[in-house]
C-alpha cells in the first residue's frame, strides 16, 4: 500500500508535539518538548506560560519530526492539529501554525478532537482492539466514560461534575509538596502504601449514574492531613498515596464494570495521562481476569499528550476527505459526542 504521511500538531495543553504518521499507524517522526520544568514551580500549568511556550518550541518542534521522518513539507500529504478540546491560548498556537503550513504548502487541514487522539493512541499500538468498547478516558483534564459503537461514533455515558481525575492526583501532589505532575509520584509512592490504611469517600459510587466527583476527595485529603498533624503525628505519605489511589481508582472500576455489564460490552479501554498509573492498569486487568473481558491500554509514553495520537486519529478524516477550512476555530470545549 502506497505510504501517506500525515504531519499532526499538538499543542492543547503542556506538551508541544509534532509527528510524522503514515497511514494512521506508522510513526515515521516524532518530537516533543514537555513545559513540566516551566510549570512545576507553580503546581500546576500556567495557561499564558503554556502558549508562549508552544509559540517558541512549535517550529523547531515540527523541523525535527519531519528531519527524523527525512521528509519536506512538501513531501506530507496533509496537516492534521488538535483543534479541542483544550487551553484557549494553547489550541491557538497549533492551528495557526497548521493552517500558516497548510495553505503555504497547499495542503489540506484535518481537525482533530485531542480526546478521540487518546482513543486512538490504543488503535495505534492495539491492532486487534476491536469496536464496541467502553472506554474511560481519563487525564488532567478530562474524566469520562464513553461507549465506542465504532470508531467515529462516541456517546458519553459519563463524566466527571468536577475535578478531572489527572487534576485530582496533581492538586494532591501539589498541597503535599511533591512537584508537579502529581500522577506519576502519587503512582510511585503508592507502590510501597497500604490502600486500606485511610478510608477516604468512594464519591458518587452509589450514585446509579456514570458521573464521577473528585473534588471532595481532595478535601478530604486536606482534613486528613491537618488532622494528623494536629495530633503531633508523622504523615505516612505512601499510605497517603495509596489510600487516595484506591479512593478514586475503586469509583472508576465500578463505574467500568456497570457500563459493560449494562451495554454488555466485553472490550474495554483506558485512555489519556493517568491511564499510565500501575494501579488502575492493575485492578482492570483483574476485572477482566475475574469477568472474561478484554482491556486494553496504551504503552505509559502513548498515554500523555502527543502528536503521534494526533495523526492516528486523523487518518480516517483523511479516507473521508473531511477537511478543515482555513478559518476554522479552536474549540476549547469541543466534545467527543
Ligand atoms: O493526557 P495528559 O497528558 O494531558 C491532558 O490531556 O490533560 O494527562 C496528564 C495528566 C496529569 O494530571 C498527570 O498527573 C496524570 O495525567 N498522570 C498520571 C500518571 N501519569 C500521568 N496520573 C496517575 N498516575 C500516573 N502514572
Ligand atoms: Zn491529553
Amino acid at each position: 500500500m502506497d505510504k501517506t504521511a500525515i504531519l499532526a500538531i499538538e499543542t492543547s495543553c503542556d506538551e508541544t508535539a509534532a509527528a510524522v504518521v503514515a497511514n494512521g499507524r506508522q510513526v515515521l517522526g516524532e518530537a516533543l518538548a514537555s513545559q513540566v520544568d516551566l510549570h512545576a514551580r507553580f503546581g500546576g500549568v500556567v495557561p499564558e506560560i503554556a502558549s508562549r511556550s508552544h509559540q517558541e518550541l512549535i517550529n523547531p518542534i515540527i523541523d525535527e519530526a519531519l528531519e527524523q521522518a527525512g521528509l519536506t513539507l512538501e513531501q506530507v500529504e496533509a496537516l492534521a492539529v488538535t483543534q479541542g478540546p483544550g487551553l484557549p491560548g494553547a489550541l491557538i498556537v497549533g492551528l495557526a501554525t497548521a493552517k500558516a503550513l497548510a495553505y503555504g504548502a497547499g495542503k489540506p487541514l484535518i481537525g482533530v478532537n485531542h480526546l478521540e487522539g487518546h482513543l486512538f493512541a490504543n488503535r495505534l499500538e492495539h491492532a486487534d482492539l476491536e469496536t464496541p468498547f467502553i472506554a474511560l478516558i481519563v487525564s488532567g483534564g478530562h474524566t469520562q466514560l464513553v461507549k465506542v459503537e465504532e470508531w467515529g461514533a462516541y456517546q458519553v455515558l459519563g463524566e466527571t461534575l468536577d475535578d478531572a481525575a489527572g487534576e485530582a492526583y496533581d492538586k494532591v501532589a501539589s498541597y503535599l509538596g511533591l512537584g508537579y505532575p502529581g500522577g506519576p509520584v502519587i503512582d510511585q509512592l503508592a507502590q510501597e502504601g497500604d490502600p486500606s490504611a485511610v478510608d477516604f469517600p468512594r464519591a458518587m459510587i452509589k450514585s446509579g449514574n456514570y458521573n464521577f466527583s473528585l473534588s471532595g476527595l481532595k478535601t478530604a485529603v486536606l482534613y486528613h492531613v491537618t488532622r494528623v498533624k494536629a495530633a503531633g503525628r508523622n504523615l505516612d505519605l505512601p499510605d497517603l498515596a495509596a489510600s487516595f489511589q484506591a479512593a478514586v481508582i475503586d469509583v472508576q472500576i465500578h463505574k467500568i464494570r456497570q457500563a459493560a455489564d449494562e451495554t454488555s460490552i466485553d472490550t474495554i479501554v483506558l485512555a489519556g495521562g493517568v491511564a499510565a498509573n500501575r494501579a488502575l492498569r492493575e485492578r482492570l486487568e483483574a476485572l477482566a481476569t475475574q469477568t472474561g473481558r478484554r482491556v486494553f491500554y496504551p504503552s505509559a509514553s502513548m498515554c500523555t499528550d502527543n502528536a503521534v495520537m494526533i495523526g492516528a486519529a486523523a487518518w480516517p478524516r483523511w479516507l473521508k476527505r473531511d477537511f478543515l477550512p482555513l478559518n476554522a476555530e479552536s474549540l476549547p470545549n469541543m466534545r467527543l459526542d
